[in-house]
């Protein structure tokens, strides 16, 4: 028996479950995006994990054919000094009819306009409510909001989910979607209670059946605990949580001895993190992943993972209620 569920945000995605897999470089490929949807979640196709916009073009016709429910596609919009062709990444999905994308990156306001004219949805993920209040304004219609313990970029503030997401929940007038540290139906239970109307899990979908990440990789993830994740960068003020791994610890030691990006550039590139991914070489590379690997004790289809955790946080829910009498 499958149920549904209904807030806002599966409303708007027009999804089963209020369940979204955020963008993932090199992970978010069709194989997952497709198996998050077809299990009744919101799967995204990460942009720039394709070289190039004809390539994303490609990806988003081969996730077409895997499913007929809807997915997303991530676009992750930074400075930096060789900036991909965002234009034409953007004109890619545009181009392709996807409707939803999920947003990422001080610079992505600039697309906006664009991407609201061609009638997509834009969920934005950003790290701070004062972001979230600035993308509304400007028309996003979901915001998601990543509290430190996410994987990826916390940001430099360190407010967990505990507290941003109800900051949010409390601020916005548009629906939020609650990121970082949730990987069970304990943690969907709470950022509904929290006032979040969806969540968005990155390190619980890479740990999946369907997730291209070599097998290594995704036991040495079920293995680790909560204490096993490093920041790096934290000293460029571009802070990144990642497993613990030989890289990442020397990376850090660098840092804490004091260093430009030059002197570390050779130990973060994303070539080599790609590879270690690929060819599940756990010291191989920097691996992303949030402290929430403390909670993840299995590798299960997306099917059984959506299916489990809704079926968690109806007990969870519940079982909060019945101290009610
Ligand atoms: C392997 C991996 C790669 C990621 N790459 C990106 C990315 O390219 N762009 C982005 O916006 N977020 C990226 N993220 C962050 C996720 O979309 C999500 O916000 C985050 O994982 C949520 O925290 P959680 O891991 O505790 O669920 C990545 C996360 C992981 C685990």
């Amino acid at each position: 028996m499958k149920s549904s569920m209904k807030t806002r945000v599966t409303e708007l995605l027009g999804i089963r479950y209020p369940i979204v897999q955020g963008g993932m470089q090199w992970v978010g490929r069709a194989e997952l995006a497709s198996a998050v949807s077809n299990a009744g979640g919101l799967g995204t196709l990460t942009g720039l994990t394709q070289p190039t916009p004809e390539a994303l073009g490609r990806e988003i016709e081969r996730c077409n054919s895997m499913t007929d429910a809807p997915f997303a596609v991530n676009m992750t919009i930074f400075p930096t000094i060789k900036p991909p062709p965002y234009e034409a990444y953007i004109d890619a999905i545009i181009g392709s009819g996807v409707k939803i994308v999920e947003t990422a990156g001080n610079k992505a306001i600039e697309f906006w306009p664009k991407m609201k004219a061609a009638g997509i949805s834009i969920i934005h993920k950003c790290v701070a409510v004062r972001h979230g209040l600035t993308a509304e304004r400007l028309g996003v219609d979901i915001v998601s909001i990543d509290g430190f313990e996410c994987a990826g970029h916390p940001g430099e503030e360190d407010i967990p989910g505990l507290v941003l997401i109800p900051l949010a929940a409390r601020a916005l007038k548009v629906p939020v979607i609650a990121s970082g540290g949730i990987a069970d139906g304990r943690g969907m239970a709470a950022a509904l209670a929290l006032g979040a109307e969806g969540v968005n899990m990155g390190t619980r979908f890479q740990v999946t059946r369907e997730a291209p990440v070599h097998d290594e990789i995704k036991q040495a993830l079920v293995r680790a605990n909560e204490r096993d994740t490093r920041l790096i960068f934290r000293t460029l003020r571009n802070t990144a949580r990642v497993l613990r791994n030989a890289i990442s610890e020397e990376v850090v030691a660098i840092e804490q001895r004091g260093c430009q990006f030059d002197d570390i550039r050779h130990l973060v590139a994303g070539a080599r993190g790609r590879e270690a991914l690929e060819k599940g070489d756990l010291n191989g590379g920097i691996i992303s992943a949030g402290t929430v690997i403390g909670l993840i004790d299995d590798v299960p289809t997306c099917q059984e993972l959506l299916q489990r955790m809704v079926k968690e946080c109806r007990e969870h829910l519940s079982r909060a209620q019945s101290c009610f009498g």
